[in-house]
């Protein structure tokens, strides 16, 4: 069968998102908005995002920004940042007020990472509340012990971490975020949880597309540097495997996290690709490399929402193979940033 040139899908959601905050949001904001009608929102922001009250101002942030773009239709989806001190009835307040989940970061894992949590066993309350009122959990899954190899951090997580995790709560809804390893496919496809709905996985673009040649490739390539850090091709395969397999345990969440062009050129430079430019071009050519551009919909559009117990999207979208050239930059508030696959052309666009 010849490849389709056209798609029409009901329109994705983005479920793992960072828009940053001041100047550059607005920037960020207009790329995701283009493409996909919901956002999980990050809140891993400087302070971070710990309480109802601050996500509530955040998102007002937010919503200033949709307007100064003339953007009505867009929603965000707030998160809260776990910390060793969450209460139980802050999370109780955060069910009330529509949050849709809180986010694990393991102390220093990753940017902001520093107020996050020391040791899950901290959490208990919070979890246990979590647990009870149907608040999902949002992990990033690496330990970040510097006796363990970088490569390796996702396995160990979830052989120390989050396997006691979802025997101590095994009603808690978790989402292994932005999935690196066949393991962590493996696990998450294999997870038994007695018919519910409790476990699932987001997968990034360049996780799909790319392994970590991709970081050396030449000489060093800070624009494809990320957490969790791209893993070997076996790795990559193995996700596209679980992307494409009609699986609804594994949806979308681009984890775009835009940093300036000069905080990812430097000396320590800082993890993230910006992928909201045109993820859904991205993903459309991982999804069409294994002819498996039929299962796209599903992946983009459908099992987020049905994970989130969240209505599907009404509107629909169509992408067409023609080549779009990446620009080298992109403005991003004062400064600009180099978005992925800069310079090249992705066979996907959204008309
Ligand atoms: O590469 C990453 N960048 N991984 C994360 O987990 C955080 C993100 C960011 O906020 O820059
Ligand atoms: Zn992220």
């Amino acid at each position: 069968m010849n490849s389709p040139t056209q798609i029409q899908l009901i329109q994705p959601d983005d479920w793992h998102l960072h828009i940053r905050d001041g100047e550059v949001m607005k920037d960020v904001l207009a790329d995701t908005a283009r493409q996909f009608a919901r956002a999980i929102i990050m809140p891993n922001l400087k302070p971070p995002v710990t309480t109802v009250e601050l996500a509530k101002a955040y998102q007002s942030r937010i919503k200033s920004n949709l307007k100064l773009l003339g953007i009505s239709s867009f929603i965000p989806l707030m998160t809260l940042y776990l910390t060793d001190n969450t209460s139980a009835d802050e999370v109780r307040k955060a069910k009330a007020e529509g949050i849709i989940g809180f986010k694990l970061y393991p102390a220093g894992a990753t940017t902001n990472s520093d107020a996050g949590v020391s040791d899950i066993k901290r959490c208990h309350q919070a979890l246990e509340a979590m647990q009870a009122v149907g608040m999902p959990l949002l992990v990033h899954g690496e330990v970040t012990s510097a006796d363990i190899d970088i490569f390796d951090r996702e396995v160990v997580f979830i052989d120390t971490v989050l396997e006691s995790l979802r025997k101590d709560f095994p009603e808690l809804k978790i989402v292994f975020e932005h999935i690196t390893t066949k393991q962590a496919a493996q696990y998450v496809r294999d997870a038994s949880t007695g018919g519910k709905n409790t476990i699932a996985a987001t997968i990034t673009p360049q996780h799909l597309l790319m392994n970590r040649n991709a970081i050396f490739a030449g000489g060093i390539r800070p624009h494809n540097y990320c957490l969790p850090v791209l893993k070997r091709e076996e790795h990559r395969v193995a996700l596209l495997e679980a992307a494409t397999s009609g699986s609804a345990r594994f949806f979308l969440g681009t984890d775009s996290a835009p940093h300036a062009k000069g905080a990812k050129e430097a000396a320590c430079g800082c993890a993230g690709c910006y992928s909201a430019f045109n993820a859904l071009g991205l993903y459309a050519e991982a999804f069409e490399s294994v002819a498996k551009l039929d299962r796209l919909e599903g992946f983009a559009s459908f099992f987020g929402p049905d994970f989130y117990s969240l209505p599907r999207n009404g509107k629909t979208i169509t992408l067409v193979k023609q080549a779009q050239s990446i620009p080298a930059q992109l403005p991003l508030g004062d400064a600009t940033i180099v978005p992925l696959r800069a310079g090249e052309t992705i066979a996907w666009s959204l008309i």
